[in-house]
């Protein structure tokens, strides 16, 4: 696909893109370049700071990354890109749902999972959750923290995390994270901010359901609109790399 640049637009780095057949081979994939990215940040830095995200697609792969058994789990930061307004043993708490996928599961240090505590205010939250942030990655004023990985979902209007479309959120350009009003599911949501998002060293996004199909055709082949906020997320300096599911990815023209 030609895709044009306008005067001074930035040219991106292009998203590498791998289809595969089932949900097992989505996790199987997504599970490989975890493992394989915290190793190498490990080897390198001593450290590896992961993202987690909610939502349904990557539980398997959590699943899988809990039966690995060669991870310096003591090295490993966990946090997570957003959270549903909930206490943490609701059942819509992203942290429940890793906690029950992955977290219990695995001998990682209690103090390197940064939980969201979205069982406060939800402006509150955020802000606790973004102090945590800044005391964990020690930054001088108006740098954006690094991730080693921030791993997404896309939703079947083209949200992700919980940035979702025609929400204030959409237009954050300091916070490093925000509580988020979502009308239409008449809630609030604390997300990371595009910013903080798009200056990842790697993004890797799971996307499985036939009910993606147009919406992810439109954002990976079509024109750049604000209609989907998954279009906005185009790394800074970094690896953008997307697994999807043969459903998902049926409407794809370059596959
Ligand atoms: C959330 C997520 C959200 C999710 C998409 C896809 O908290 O819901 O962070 O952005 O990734 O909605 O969800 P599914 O994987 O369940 O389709």
């Amino acid at each position: 696909m030609l895709r044009l640049f306008a005067e001074g637009e930035q040219m991106m780095s292009m998203p590498e893109i791998t289809i595969v057949p089932d949900m097992a081979a989505l996790s199987r994939a997504g599970t490989d370049e975890i493992v394989r990215c915290a190793k190498e940040r490990i080897a390198a830095r001593g450290r590896f700071t992961i993202a987690l995200s909610g939502g349904s697609t990557p539980q398997g792969a959590h699943a899988l990354l809990a039966q690995q058994k060669d991870l310096l789990w003591e090295r490993i930061y966990v946090f997570f890109g957003d959270e549903r307004h909930v206490p943490p043993d609701d059942k819509q708490s992203n942290y429940r749902a890793a906690r029950e996928s992955l977290l219990s599961k695995i001998p990682i240090p209690s103090e390197n999972v940064h939980r969201i505590p979205a069982e406060l205010d939800a402006p509150v939250a955020a802000q606790q959750y973004e102090d945590d942030l800044r005391k964990f990655f020690q930054l001088p004023p108006g740098e954006w923290p690094r991730f080693d990985l921030i791993m997404l979902g896309m939703g079947p209007d083209g949200h992700t995390a919980s940035l979702f479309p025609n929400t204030r959120a959409l237009n954050e350009n300091s916070r490093w994270v925000v509580a988020n009003r979502v009308e239409k599911l008449n809630t609030w949501r604390i997300t990371f901010t595009f910013p903080l998002i798009n200056h990842a060293a790697e993004i890797l996004y799971l996307v499985a359901g036939d009910d993606k199909a147009e919406v992810l055709r439109d954002v990976l082949e079509g024109q750049k609109s604000d209609a989907y906020p998954t279009q906005r997320v185009q790394p800074v300096n970094g690896k953008l790399m997307w697994i999807i599911e043969r459903g998902a990815a049926r409407l794809l023209t370059q596959r």
